[in-house]
């Protein structure tokens, strides 16, 4: 199959979406943004919690899929800091899932050699689910074929606030001078540090917004939006994905063409 000509993919089976991958163009970091878990479940006339464990399906499917391609990192964004405004039932019924899910996922993350790190404000968990977040973090600590971070009562403004307030008190004690703050410095005090940026975000369920996540590291990030509600984004629909990345010109405020001024000028 000739890459890069196929018009419509959508028909195409899962060996054939692989078939027209170029290895050489893959995201080394794709965030995502899981919704519509909530609308799965009405739409079936299920409580909305039976659609957050159907995404739990998902996440398992698209990690495998991003450990099987050599995708480096993977920024899921598993709990807002605005989600603390649901009821207290769905936010209880979420937290316990995140429990179980680490709980009964350890050992296969290990398994698929996937470190496990937590990115927000890790505190505001209840101490339970909080125990189990560092337990898995530690277990996979030593592992690096692929890093997941999973955003959890995370907001992007609060981490760049947070990141400022540090930076204030690392100059203030004399360890940075203001004018040697630039972006890599910045970036340096970012739940994301050492990481490229992600190339792609994919937020599922048809909305179009970045939603408070990863507000300085998406500054040049491809985005690709998908009616798809969450549970049903499983691996053919992570295929497409990347294969909709692979069609984009990635320029960076740059334009086409020769580099201005030319070097010797
Ligand atoms: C958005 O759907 C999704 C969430 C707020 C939670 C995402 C959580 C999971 C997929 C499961 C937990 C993940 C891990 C890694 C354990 P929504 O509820 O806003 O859907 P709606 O917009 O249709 O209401």
């Amino acid at each position: 199959m000739t890459k890069g000509t196929a018009t419509s993919v959508e028909h195409l089976s899962e060996a054939e979406l692989i078939s027209l991958l170029d290895v050489d163009l893959l995201p080394r970091h794709v965030a995502i943004i899981m919704d519509g878990n909530g609308r799965w479940a009405e739409l079936r006339g299920l409580p909305r919690i039976a659609g957050h464990a159907e995404g739990i399906k998902s996440v398992r499917e698209i990690i495998t899929l991003s450990g099987e391609l050599g995708i480096e990192a993977l920024t899921i964004y598993a709990f807002s800091q605005e989600n603390w405004k649901r009821p207290s039932a769905e936010i209880n019924a979420l937290m316990a899932l995140l429990e179980q899910y680490l709980q009964s996922e350890m050992e296969a993350l290990i398994e698929k050699g996937a470190r496990f790190r937590a990115i927000g404000q890790i505190d505001w968990l209840p101490s339970s689910a909080r125990e189990w977040v560092r337990r898995v973090e530690r277990e996979t600590a030593h592992l690096d074929r692929l890093l997941l971070n999973v955003a959890l009562s995370y907001g992007g403004r609060s981490e760049i606030v947070d990141a400022v307030r540090r930076l204030a008190q690392d100059c203030k004690d004399g360890k940075v001078q203001p004018d040697e703050i630039d972006e890599a410095v910045m970036e340096g005090y970012l739940f994301t540090h050492g990481l490229p940026d992600p190339d792609l975000l994919i937020r599922t369920s048809g909305e179009a917004r970045i939603s408070n996540f990863l507000l300085w590291q998406l500054a040049y990030t491809e985005m690709y939006f998908t009616p798809t509600l969450w549970p049903d984004f499983r691996r053919r629909e992570g295929l497409l994905a990347l294969l909709e990345y692979q069609k984009r010109e990635r320029r960076f405020g740059r334009v086409p063409g020769p580099i201005y001024p030319p070097s010797g000028l």
